[in-house]
């Protein structure tokens, strides 16, 4: 006589019916899941490719300034002001001050102090680069855009 307190095995049939039941269910809470993530954007904005580098009285005229923060030389003449990358045209290093110019420490590219190529595997002559004032009246340098070497811009 069979003990009706002892479990009996699941047949067969209702262990399978159970594990797609449940299968299912797992399915519709992972595309639940899914479709709460989509309002939320996938990508992060793009860090801004202008940088403030400070007012114009901090560049007067006839002086030239190392911003190794910014990896800039900003040059301020009478012509107006003007800034160049430091970061060499081969593989990105950046330049260093030396006697005739620019070293790279990387791979010894050479540049003259406009930034020419007059060594090395550097390919191009370092970037000048566009200066413009803010509303502010701040100088900002957009590092992306690039100009004609020596290009000098008159800041009021
Ligand atoms: S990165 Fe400057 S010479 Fe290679």
């Amino acid at each position: 006589m069979p003990d009706r307190l002892a479990p009996r095995p699941l047949p067969r049939r209702d262990w399978l019916g159970l594990a797609g039941f449940w299968s299912a269910g797992l399915a519709i809470l992972g595309s639940i899941a899914g479709m709460a993530q989509l309002p939320k954007p996938r990508v992060t904005p793009e860090a801004s490719s202008k940088v403030r580098i400070g007012n114009p009285s901090e560049f007067m005229p006839g002086s030239e300034k190392i911003l190794s923060q910014n990896n800039l030389r900003v040059v301020s003449t009478s012509q107006g002001i003007a800034a160049m990358s430091l970061a060499c045209t081969h593989l990105g290093c950046i330049v260093q001050p030396s006697q005739d110019g620019y070293i790279c420490p990387c791979h010894g590219s050479e540049f003259d102090p406009n930034g020419n190529v007059t060594g090395g595997p550097a390919p191009r002559p370092l970037k000048w680069i566009q200066v413009s004032q803010a509303a502010d009246g701040e100088l900002i340098v957009d590092m992306a855009v690039e100009v004609q070497a020596g290009q000098f811009y008159q800041i009021v």
